[in-house]
């Protein structure tokens, strides 16, 4: 059985997840609305994968014997600004969520629930393959250009993203 303190930080976790899907949706949306199609299609697969983390604590907290209880979840901004800017700010948020990620490992150490550690284990290599993979984009902007050819190049490329294997 998990305890409350876990499950609470596990609830509010649930919160953070969906919103993050909820910011990307936003930033999908906005990218569209300026014809970026790639960015919009990888936007759109990045608000799918929060949904399924989400979903990962939703599931484990059921199967430990907690209580699910959702949160409100915060209205994301409409606009975000220009490409580097969408991604500077997705980089910026994901390693916040890092940062939540580290605080609900140190936590479940502290209660010592084990199963909870090696759940939050994924999500330890998830978050680093998430700030990775983004800061990747925005060094390549900072370092070919954020417009022109450079900007379609990149949008071509992101437009080429396959959803991510989601392991068992
Ligand atoms: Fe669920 Fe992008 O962290």
């Amino acid at each position: 059985m998990i305890s409350e303190k876990l499950q609470d930080a596990i609830n509010e976790q649930i919160k953070y997840e969906l919103y993050s899907a909820y910011m990307y949706l936003a930033m999908s949306a906005d990218c569209s609305d300026r014809n970026l199609t790639g960015f919009e299609h990888w936007m759109r697969l990045q608000a799918q994968e929060e949904i399924e983390h989400a979903m990962r604590f939703y599931d484990f907290l059921l199967e430990r014997g907690g209580r699910v209880e959702l949160q409100a979840i915060d209205k994301p901004p409409f606009e975000f600004g220009s490409p580097l800017e969408i991604m500077e700010q997705s980089l910026e948020h994901e390693r916040f969520v890092t940062s939540r990620i580290n605080g609900l490992y140190d936590l479940a150490q502290a209660e010592q629930d084990r199963p909870a550690q090696i759940m939050l284990q994924w999500f330890v290599t998830e978050q680093v393959e998430e700030e990775a993979s983004i800061d990747e984009i925005v060094q390549r902007m900072k370092m070919f250009g954020t417009d022109g050819a450079a900007l379609f190049m990149l949008d071509r490329d992101l437009e080429a993203r396959g959803p991510e294997e989601v392991e068992a």
